[in-house]
């Protein structure tokens, strides 16, 4: 038996492997803090698990590229709850974005430029085809974002003739989101250098100070496809159904995409797509009920930010996902001497001893010895921290303790371990 090189390479996913080992020591009795795990803890809302229920029976194969009702409704969605004008002729439907990222990373040639601090599936996704990539770095200054003279200086010494620019807001690990101006400079450079852009947009209304995120398709339009779906805004990981949507620029591709799905996966399971239907009709209920979500988000990481940044641990600037990045730079002398010189062994060394679960950087895009962390703030119960939430409103330390008990000790324990070898 002989395996592909450039799949044999793969390492299992970090994400996947601390989720067992969480899972382990909790079997075992430990009290763990799983900031590891980054999945949406909120029900779904009930309308869409209605008309689940109501086409369980619908048992055809649909359309290729997706229903065409539902691809309607994704595109009036864009237009009105994302400031995106895209026609529902040029939106797919698929078994969630990680598949159509995967797709489009398959059907473009080119080198791929990933922000240090992107989603830990693009790299191993460019390499399972063997395809070529570059890290570009980014600050904490920055909230690690990209910034356009990072890019003009990358793409005006490079030699490579295509390049395409994963972006990704609100981030996942980062927990940024770019600015509308931030996008304009960024899209400026990619239209002078010809780039394509995947433009990764799965939390886009979870956004702390607005209704969703700036997209840089306004402003690169003919460059850029979008990706969105229902696992994160609408809490349905599990239903597995994403979207992409192509500009009319680049129309002839589709063909492309739809020949490619037919091979592959040739349809999303037709419940679901019904199901996605009523999502994406966004009515006042469901908009609200999103919209409590990210504000309890929002909350959450505010008090985590405070509380850690006192206590000399970086922290990104949470402004949308469920993710932040958590830094012990400041404690790296002292670190080093206990031979804790990674991300990997910070991590191992604060689950085994601090029972807190955080993601290394290094599977972000972080140099190995950069002390950074994804730290995930969603080991809660959210259906009743939405009850309790709908009651009080205002997210403090009472609430938090009362209500996300788990993330509360685990904010404990990380200033602990800072006291302790501060
Ligand atoms: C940044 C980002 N993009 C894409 C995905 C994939 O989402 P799905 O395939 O469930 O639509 C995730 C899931 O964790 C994500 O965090």
């Amino acid at each position: 038996m002989k395996i592909n090189q450039h799949i044999s390479e793969l390492k299992p996913s970090a994400t996947l492997l601390i989720n067992e080992k969480v899972r382990e020591l909790r079997n075992n009795g430990q009290e763990i803090t799983h900031f590891g795990f980054g999945q949406s803890p909120f029900p779904i809302h009930k309308s869409i698990v209605e008309e689940l229920k109501n086409n369980a029976a619908n048992n055809h194969y649909l359309p290729v590229n997706g229903l065409q009702e539902l691809r309607q409704q994704v595109s009036n969605f864009l237009s009105e709850h994302q400031g995106i004008q895209r026609a529902s002729d040029l939106i797919f439907i698929g078994p969630g974005s990680k598949e159509l990222l995967y797709q489009s990373i398959l059907i473009f040639e080119g080198e791929f430029l990933i922000p240090k601090g992107s989603w830990v599936s693009y790299i191993p996704q460019i390499k399972s085809k063997g395809g070529s990539y570059q890290i570009l770095e980014t600050t904490l200054e920055n909230n690690f974002k990209l910034t356009p003279s990072v890019l003009e200086s990358y793409l005006s010494n490079s030699q490579v003739q295509k390049h395409i620019l994963v972006l990704n807001s609100p981030n996942n690990p980062t927990g940024a989101v770019y600015s509308d101006a931030e996008y304009q400079s960024l899209a400026t450079i990619c239209r002078k250098h010809k780039i394509l852009v995947l433009s990764d947009e799965i939390y886009s209304q979870i956004n702390f100070s607005n209704e969703y995120s700036p997209s840089i398709s306004n402003y690169y339009s003919e460059g850029t496809i979008v990706f969105g779906g229902l696992s994160k805004v609408f809490s349905a990981g599990g239903y597995r159904l994403g979207f992409m949507s192509l500009p009319r620029e680049l129309e002839k591709i589709s063909v492309v995409y739809s020949s490619l799905f037919s091979e592959t996966f040739s349809c999303v399971s037709s419940p679901v797509q019904f199901s996605a239907i009523k999502a994406y009709e966004y009515t006042k209920n469901l908009k609200e009920y999103v919209a409590s979500s990210a504000s309890i988000l929002d909350g959450i990481s505010t008090y985590i930010f405070n509380e850690l940044s006192r206590c000399n641990i970086q922290c990104t600037t949470p402004q949308g996902s469920f993710y932040m990045m958590v830094g012990f730079e400041k404690f790296k002398e002292h670190l080093t001497s206990l031979k804790i010189d990674s991300s990997t062994k910070l991590s191992h060394h604060l689950l085994k001893n601090y029972g807190v679960a955080l993601l290394p950087g290094s599977d972000f895009g972080f140099h190995s010895n950069e002390l950074f962390f994804r730290m995930a703030f969603v080991d809660f119960d959210g259906e009743k921290v939405m009850e309790a939430y709908k009651k009080e409103i205002k997210i403090d330390e009472l609430f938090i303790k009362e209500n996300c008990l788990s993330i509360y000790k685990g904010v404990q324990q990380l200033i602990k371990f800072t006291r302790e070898i501060g």
